[in-house]
């Protein structure tokens, strides 16, 4: 199986006979940058037990330490963190003394830009190539109308993005141009420092964890209508002015890393796999639910009363085992794209094995994620035989069809590195993968996750 030393660049991977073990997984990247957020707002000590240590997530806490907050590690284990922060609240940050770095991470530069949009404070949030490349119009307008100023390249659309936070800002009543969670939760962010109510609306839920957790600190939350399953049109609103209490919590294990191991089991002619504490909330859980109805035989077993911090912040958790499956092809529509937005590049590799045709649509959204994963997954699993192909926002997979190493293309994107790697563990010879180090992003050690599952 895997050729190369850690390390080592580009990865090589090669056909296995036997795909089986318990791959660890990194703590959730959405729930781990939330937390480290939440803690800073909130006065008092928090501990983060288990948050995913990929690149994203540290650059997360380096911002958090940058305004103010101070954050230990307590412990880690290459994939996971324990943290310790200690915070003056949103009160007590101040203003950064040099450029915030969010490196390569979206979900930084969304969510911190609404935490600073209530701080009365210049800051400049900036990034990696990748990063400067990728769409703020849809932060800025929001922010911009409940009062903070906000400036960025290109008239206003592309980072290095400039906040200049107010102490007062106004409640907005806002609807969302594209599913975003990212966006949806820097509007809450920036309202709980807003006199008045806040309220975002969606036309696809996308997921919740800032309300959750939000709630899970003592803050009200209200969603509408109230019931909290997937999909359909849904209204969040919080009222601006409450204070956040601390909290001591562990983030379950991520859903979108186990996605890909999800779909090497399945696509893997002899595979049993267990993933362990995943979190399964509604509004992630579409992988699971997209890979059944491609056939894909997993069984769940909730996890309950086991990891009493995990449910205490509201997330439900699931070991989940995966075998060898007979795939067929499948529609996805808008919703489905939304809901499995990380999710599809890998659901694109699945496909390659399903047989019948795949269709994917509306997803011109991954051409905003950190490459253009439209281009960059039709390139890289074409090099390996695929039948795929993108039509607009649109793609096109027919399957089965059998997999020959080739050398792919990563464009430094983590999603695509692990998804052409799960691909070479069923492609025929070797696959190379550049720019392989890049799964680190969000998932370190997933290099070494392949190798003791092939070894
Ligand atoms: C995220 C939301 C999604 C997702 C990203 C993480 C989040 O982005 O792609 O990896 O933590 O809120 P968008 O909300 O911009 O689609």
């Amino acid at each position: 199986m895997t050729a190369t030393l850690a390390g080592e660049l580009p990865r090589s991977v090669s056909r296995t006979a036997r795909l089986r073990g318990e791959p660890r997984l990194p703590g959730d990247k959405s729930i781990s940058h939330r937390a480290l957020l939440l803690a800073a707002l909130a006065e008092g000590e928090c501990t983060i037990a288990g948050a995913g240590d990929g690149r994203d997530v540290r650059a997360t806490a380096a911002i958090v330490a940058a305004l103010g907050a101070r954050v230990e590690r307590l412990s880690d284990d290459g994939l996971n963190v324990d943290y310790k922060v200690t915070s003056p609240g949103a009160e007590g940050l101040h203003e950064p003394d040099r450029v915030l770095d969010c490196r390569n991470s979206g979900t930084s530069l969304r969510l911190c830009s609404g935490v600073l949009a209530g701080l009365p404070f210049f800051s400049v949030l900036d990034g990696d190539a990748s990063l400067r490349s990728r769409p703020v119009a849809r932060i800025i307008e929001p922010l911009r109308s409940m009062g903070a100023a906000l400036f960025a390249r290109r008239s206003d659309s592309l980072p290095p993005l400039v906040v200049i936070g107010s102490r007062r800002l106004r409640a907005i009543d806002f609807t969302t141009r594209v599913p975003s969670a990212q966006v949806k939760s820097a509007i809450l962010l920036a309202g709980l420092r807003a006199e008045g109510r806040t309220t975002v609306r969606e036309a696809v839920a996308t997921r919740d964890h800032t309300e959750r957790m939000l709630r899970s600190r003592g803050i009200e939350v209200r969603r509408e209508p109230e019931a909290s399953s997937g999909g359909g049109p849904v209204a969040w609103s919080l009222e601006g002015g409450a204070r956040l209490r601390s909290l001591d919590e562990r983030v379950p294990a991520d859903p979108s890393a186990a996605a890909f191991w999800l779909v090497a089991g399945a696509i893997h002619p002899d595979a049993l796999l267990t993933l362990r504490s995943v979190g399964v909330n509604p509004t992630r859980r579409a992988v699971i639910d997209i890979l059944r109805r491609m056939g894909a035989v997993i069984d769940e077993a909730p996890v309950g009363g086991i990891d009493s911090a995990a449910t205490e912040i509201g997330e439900p958790l699931a070991d989940l085992t995966v075998r060898s499956s007979e795939l067929r092809g499948i529609d996805l529509g808008g919703a489905d794209v939304a809901a499995a937005i990380d999710e599809i590049p890998i659901l694109c590799l699945a496909a390659t094995q399903a047989r019948g045709r795949t269709t994917i649509r509306g997803a011109g959204e991954l051409r905003n994620k950190e490459s253009d994963r439209i281009a960059g997954v039709v390139a890289g699993l074409t090099a390996l035989g695929a039948r795929i192909g993108a039509d607009g926002d649109d793609i096109t997979i027919d399957g089965p069809t059998p997999l020959v190493g080739a050398a792919t293309e990563t464009f430094d994107d983590h999603r695509l590195a692990m998804t052409f790697a799960v691909a070479g563990l069923i492609a025929s010879g070797t696959t190379t993968i550049d720019l392989a180090e890049s799964a680190a992003v969000s998932y370190p050690g997933f290099f070494l996750e392949l190798e003791g599952l092939t070894a």
